[in-house]
């Protein structure tokens, strides 16, 4: 079966959902109208699907038994965690002849292994129950997302999430020890280890994460955690733009002993839009700047010094001039206000009207070329668009978004996507960059991984997909581009 999903239901499907009904009982299966609707719009309302059946299983056991009758019968099936994603990675296609696989049910923390500093977690857990549950334990699971309220675990790793705190820890294929996947056939690998070192041979875990779902279902994982913060200072800084964020990153970096946790970039028209749009978010200063940073710096001892030595190398910048002003937060409150500013920076962006994102990343040392670049070549194919590119600087990471002119037509300037995406990818790829830096490739961005990928990694990709699902039930027509092209 080529990558791409059949148009019409496979023979078996009627018979797939009657053995999947017995499997799994009523409390397993949706399939009212109104019960199945949530699972078909994704995140961003790009896409709208149909599926015959919402399948929901309780256990490992239960995912494994769903997958072998649909491997036998031929039937795809689409995994569905918080539904955040932001390139349709969840969402069935229109045609209906997918089965959606939730992994809602399977919420248990399994264990959590303090000396070890790990614990382990079934995919539907929401990320933010896995942080509780390493707090509770007095540890930390780092990973930290605007959506954890809501997405799951499972879904992290299939995307390789990325998020706020990727500058210190990692994204979550740094997180992972284990993992526990069943294949397209309804196998199980038990590969829930939590050891730090392994070297037996190809590590299958790594295959997973960030698979999207293509290779198989992630049902639990073991994860890594790490000393919790005692001591955490938050900073806003407003500077005149990339290149001195960019500079005043690395000051920060060596001047802490790299404890630098979080270091995210906003634009001055970010901060307008979250004013405007957000109820509760103010402009911390009392006059517009330029561009910001909010950059917060973190140890697990208690530590009074990091404080000051934020202070004066803040002092020291004010005194250049490479940051025009700055505050440190003095207290909870405060550092939250700060937070809720930027992470309520795509919710405005979506209230403020249509938009054309692009999630990049290039090396720290090249944001500043790259944006500048790339700004230029969006203003000549969309002149009054208004840029709002912001994001994980610390991470060579920049929401490289486009909104609509104030007042234009939603219409005329996304018929211009195609063009503006054509031109920032071809300058993502002059800078070395990737085209997909954290929220993945779904449906949204196949093609444009087309373009982007070499031959022979799409070759790889695509015999990995032939090996671990040889009838391509798994996700089909998402991740690997679309026909045999290339
Ligand atoms: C963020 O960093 O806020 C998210 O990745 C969402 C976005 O790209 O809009
Ligand atoms: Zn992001």
């Amino acid at each position: 079966m080529p990558v791409d999903a059949a148009t019409r239901a496979p023979p078996g499907m009627a018979e797939a959902v009657a053995r999947i009904r017995r499997v799994l009982g009523p409390s397993g299966c949706l399939e009212a109208p109104a019960d199945v609707e949530p699972y078909l719009v994704d995140f961003r309302g790009l896409y709208r699907g149909a599926t015959p059946l919402v399948a929901s299983p309780a256990s490992t056991h239960e995912v494994s038994q769903v997958l072998a009758i649909c491997h036998e019968l031929g039937v795809a099936v689409v995994p569905h965690g918080g539904n955040t994603s932001y390139c349709g990675g969840a969402t069935p296609h229109e045609h209906g002849t997918e089965i959606v696989l939730a992994l809602r049910r399977m919420k248990r923390i399994r264990e959590v292994d303090a000396a070890n500093y790990s614990l382990v977690a079934e995919a539907g857990c929401l990320l933010a129950e896995v942080q509780a549950a390493a707090e509770a334990a007095d540890r930390c699971f780092p990973l930290s997302l605007g959506s954890e309220g809501s997405c799951q675990i499972g879904g992290n790793l299939s995307t390789n999430a990325g998020g706020l705190n990727a500058l210190r820890y990692g994204v979550a294929r740094n997180l992972v020890l284990g993992l526990e996947v069943v294949l397209a056939d309804g196998r199980v690998i038990n590969g829930l280890s939590s050891l730090r070192k392994d070297n037996t041979g190809y590590d299958l875990r790594d295959l997973f994460v960030g698979a999207e779902g293509t290779l198989g279902i992630i049902t639990a994982a073991s994860l890594a955690l790490h000393p919790r913060p005692r001591t955490v200072e938050t900073a806003f800084v407003a500077v005149a733009g990339l290149d001195a964020a960019v500079e005043l990153l690395s000051r920060l970096r060596t001047v802490t002993g790299d404890c630098v946790t979080s270091f995210e970039y906003l634009p001055r028209i970010a901060v307008e839009l979250t004013v405007r749009h957000i109820p509760g978010v103010t402009d911390p200063f009392d006059r517009p700047h330029p561009a910001y940073v909010l950059c917060e710096a973190s140890t697990a001892r208690r530590d009074p010094a990091l404080r000051g030595l934020l202070e004066q190398t803040l002092a020291a910048a004010l005194e250049e001039g490479l940051a025009l002003d700055a505050i440190v937060a003095e207290s909870l409150a405060q550092r939250e206000s700060l937070w809720r500013l930027r992470e309520s920076v795509p919710e405005a962006q979506k209230v403020e009207g249509a938009s054309i994102k692009h999630d990049v990343s290039v090396p720290v040392s090249s944001l500043p070329g790259f944006a500048a670049d790339a700004t230029a070549a969006v203003l000549e194919i969309a002149p009054r668009g208004r840029l709002v590119a912001y994001g994980h600087v610390g991470d060579g990471n920049l929401h490289f978004n486009v909104s609509v002119p104030e007042g234009g037509s939603a219409g005329e300037f996304l018929a211009k996507a195609p063009a503006i995406h054509a031109a920032v990818h071809a300058i993502v790829r002059r800078h070395g960059g990737s085209i997909s830096a954290e929220h993945g490739i779904g449906r949204l961005k196949r093609e444009a991984l087309a373009e982007h990928k070499a031959l022979v990694d799409l070759d790889v990709m695509r015999a990995i997909k032939h090996a671990l699902d040889p009838k391509g039930i798994l996700n089909p027509g998402k991740l690997l581009p679309p026909g045999d092209a290339k």
